[in-house]
């Protein structure tokens, strides 16, 4: 901003004016000492806090053959602050989604490369993403310790399963993250096919994926409302193309309803955008409601899906989860407008977290689940907004085409990389999946207090 010189000029006698009162009062020569003094001692006082640390951290956790620089993000804590084991009965009432990024050199869980499971959009390293920091991070809650992952646990959890992700493709992001981390522990790649042969990318509809040695079937169901979306009524006006039943599942819900783990999301469709702008109105029983806003065309959707589980899965048979809404990170704009996240390579650490219900798809469903607060929830809630909130440096920004770097305008800044964020939703989904079936063994019937502050 330029300043119109009149009023530099009035900054400029002003500060002559305060330079003058200084002299007058002799405050400037005494306080060059004791502005060195000052420094000395915050000095000594830094070196000594320092040398300390480092040798308690040397003496006490020395970890050999793992980077030093790092070490002090691993301790499991002390006293009143340490950490137990989630599986572990103490474990019992920790919210897992309550925690911080660690820096962890162990990771990534695998490499991209090795992995055809991904689409090309989600392979950033491969794509030309120069740092590889992103795949560093593991998440570690507050309170207690995840177990480490493991695919052949998993893998033996699922043996004669149906494990179905059902969404948008956020939710296509985690599954093709669980598919590369399960496939990391099965040799022979031929034994891991789409039921049908379809092939992976670009595909709508669904992939049916079946480790042949478990029998299991590792699935995703494109239905990016969960909701059906299907032609109007007769005699609605000519703008508008397609309904949304806000009273009535997507037409593929009865292939979920006999799966045995079945994960849902939504949220990245809800709006105008990809509603009304394109003929796409809200519809309940025969009437079409052509003044309906979005998000409240979003708040019904949620208590229809609410309600399907409730009352018409055997939620002893399928264990539901449902994964909060994922955040995106556009600085300076949407992906329509030129926001970018380029530039991002650390996540946001420390104190200056934003909370959840900046994400107007988060608030409304919490606000739903207000309402459920007297109901005993047959669902768990993969809790993830707020996690993902502090990886803006997770998203596969211009990084996601194989051929030509993608013009800088045209950012995405929603879906994340692979080896990446996904990667810790799937570690929490298999941490709370052997939750389950430990807390079956102790007969504790009231597992889903972590869910819940
Ligand atoms: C820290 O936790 C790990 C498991 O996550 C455990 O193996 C290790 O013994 C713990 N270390 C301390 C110092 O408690
Ligand atoms: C999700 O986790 C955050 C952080 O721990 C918490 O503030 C929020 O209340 C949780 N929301 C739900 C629905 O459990
Ligand atoms: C494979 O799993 C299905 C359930 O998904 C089960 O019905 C079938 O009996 C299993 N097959 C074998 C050989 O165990
Ligand atoms: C629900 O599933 C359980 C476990 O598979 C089964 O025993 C029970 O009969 C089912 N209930 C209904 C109503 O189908
Ligand atoms: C589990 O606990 C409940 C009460 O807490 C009890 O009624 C039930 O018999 C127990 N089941 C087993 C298998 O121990």
């Amino acid at each position: 901003m330029s300043k119109n010189p009149s009023q530099q000029d009035h900054e400029t006698v002003q500060f002559s004016e305060i330079f003058k009162k200084f002299k007058r009062l002799r405050l400037f020569e005494p306080s060059v000492g004791v502005l060195g003094f000052f420094l000395v001692t915050v000095c000594v006082i830094c070196c000594f806090f320092y040398l300390d640390f480092r040798s308690v951290i040397n003496k006490v956790y020395r970890v050999p053959g793992k980077s030093e620089r790092f070490m002090w993000l691993q301790i499991n804590g002390s006293g009143p602050n340490r950490r137990f084991e989630f599986l572990g009965q103490e474990g019992d009432g920790c919210d897992v989604f309550d925690g911080e990024w660690v820096w962890d050199e162990s990771y990534p869980l695998y490499h991209s490369k090795d992995c055809s499971f991904l689409d090309e959009g989600f392979r950033c390293t491969e794509n030309g993403r120069p740092d590889l920091f992103y795949t560093k991070w593991r998440w570690q809650p507050k309170h207690c310790n995840l177990p480490r992952f493991d695919a052949k646990a998993m893998l033996e959890k699922l043996r004669n399963k149906r494990l179905v992700f059902a969404g948008d493709s956020i939710g296509r992001n985690q599954w093709e993250s669980l598919m590369c981390m399960l496939s990391s522990a099965v040799p022979n790649e031929d034994s891991i096919y789409e039921v049908n042969g379809s092939p992976i990318t670009k595909h709508k509809g669904f992939l049916v994926f079946k480790f042949q040695d478990y029998n299991c079937t590792v699935e995703y169901y494109r239905s990016p409302f969960l909701v059906l979306q299907s032609r109007p009524p007769a005699g609605v006006p000519g703008n508008v193309r397609l309904t949304l039943k806000l009273d009535q599942m997507d037409w593929n819900s009865g292939k979920w309803r006999d799966a045995d783990i079945l994960v849902l999301n939504m949220g990245h469709w809800w709006n105008y955008e990809k509603t009304i702008r394109g003929g796409t109105y809200f519809q309940e029983g025969t009437e079409v409601k052509l003044e309906m806003r979005v998000e409240q065309a979003y708040h019904r959707s949620i208590e229809t899906v609410f309600q399907w589980i409730q009352n018409q899965m055997n939620t002893s048979k399928t264990q539901v989860f449902f994964r909060t809404f994922a955040p995106v990170h556009f600085r300076g704009g949407d992906w329509r407008t030129g926001g970018s996240c380029h530039l991002e390579t650390l996540p946001e650490l420390g104190s200056s977290l934003v909370p959840s219900e900046t994400w107007a798809q988060y608030k409304i469903f919490a606000d739903v689940l207000s309402a459920y607060s007297n109901q005993e929830l047959k669902f768990d809630i993969l809790n993830i907004t707020r996690m993902s909130a502090q990886r803006k440096d997770g998203h596969s920004s211009v990084y996601y085409h194989h051929s030509q770097p993608a013009p800088f305008r045209r950012q995405d800044c929603s879906h994340w990389c692979l080896p990446g964020v996904p990667d810790s939703w799937n570690e929490l989904l298999y941490a709370l999946l052997l939750k389950h079936k430990h807390m079956k063994t102790y007969n504790i019937s009231s597992y889903r207090a972590y869910s819940f502050d």
